[in-house]
């Protein structure tokens, strides 16, 4: 079921799964658009946890003031297991029953969708996506809010890194998230210039690695965390096996360097600010015009719906 009869009146929004900055700008964007539209909005604090909980709270103009800069999610977010239940989801759908919300928006990735369509079947209210989640996972989108500024931090901390390794000759294997994609990880390499990728969505050649480097003093070498190798700790020793064994006579070293959450925060680039900005009204305008189990995605220039399954 793609459209909902009844005219809403009062919307909810939240965001879900990891934090991926851009979700404040979103959060604003909607909140306004809602409101020049004459909705109620409300704030579902701690993501879906927070909805079988009750935590919602009415939002109004001044609430989302300064938002569009701040990394993070002031709505805070969470991962639920009670939620994964269909006890859960009664629970929060009594919530949104008794609130009287006629609609709720959704900022998250993969797992926050499957909430929102398992919300669907036990709730009649609309429910509508949008995609944020740093690790630029999500199908049918080319870009998720959040990526562009993981981007650029992890590329940030790698320039970083480049400069003492070029100092003292060192080789970094540097590993970036985006949990089974591999979507960081390529981006970040290009831009620092990295000598070699691993991703999960192609088998990593250990031996092209092991030449690659030889070739130079320093290396840097960007690993996704869902690279088949396990992650820097196993590659570092997998590549010193295979180099020793063949070049047993030369010394090798690697270095590690783990990224981690630290791609998850700060100020969000102009470009997820613009993206989230955008999806957000995008949002609204669908619930006004009585969309359901859709998402938001953007494709080339474009900002189209597509069915949240
Ligand atoms: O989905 C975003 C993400 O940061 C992934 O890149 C990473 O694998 C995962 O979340 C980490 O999750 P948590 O913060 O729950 O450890």
């Amino acid at each position: 079921m793609s459209e909902n009869k009844k005219t809403p009146k009062r919307i909810a929004v939240m965001t879900s799964g990891g934090d991926a900055p851009g979700m404040n700008a979103f959060v604003r964007s909607t909140v306004r658009r809602a409101l020049s539209c004459g909705l109620e909005v409300f704030g579902i604090m701690e993501a879906y946890q927070g909805l079988i909980e009750n935590k919602i709270e009415k939002l109004n103009y001044d609430c989302v003031c300064n938002l569009t800069k701040q990394g993070g999610t002031v709505l805070k977010t969470s991962r639920s297991a009670e939620f994964m239940t269909l006890a859960g989801q009664k629970k929060a759908a009594a919530v949104l029953h008794e609130n009287k919300i006629d609609a709720l928006i959704c900022c998250g990735g993969n797992g926050s969708y499957k909430g929102l369509e398992a919300l669907a079947k036990v709730w009649s209210g609309q429910v509508i996506g949008a995609p944020g989640t740093i690790d630029n996972d999500v199908r049918y989108t080319d870009f998720t809010i959040g990526f562009d500024t993981a981007v650029n931090t992890a590329m940030k901390a790698i320039d970083n890194l480049r400069d003492t390794g070029d100092s003292h000759d060192m080789h970094f294997l540097v590993e970036v998230m985006g949990r089974h994609c591999g979507d960081i990880a390529k981006a970040v390499g290009i831009a620092c210039g990295a000598v070699d990728v691993l991703i999960p969505e192609t088998p990593s050649n250990i031996d092209s690695v092991v030449n690659s480097i030889r070739r130079k003093g320093h290396n840097i070498i960007v690993v996704a965390e869902g690279d088949e190798t396990g992650g820097v700790n196993q590659l570092a020793q997998v590549l010193t096996d295979a180099f020793h064994d063949k070049y047993p006579d030369e010394k090798v070293n690697f270095r590690i360097c783990v990224l981690g959450h630290v791609q998850r925060g700060g100020d969000p680039s102009a470009r997820d600010r613009i993206l989230a900005h955008n999806m957000g009204e995008f949002c609204v305008d669908a619930i006004l015009n009585k969309k359901h189990l859709q998402a938001c995605a953007i494709q080339g220039e474009k900002l189209v719906l597509t069915d949240l399954s």
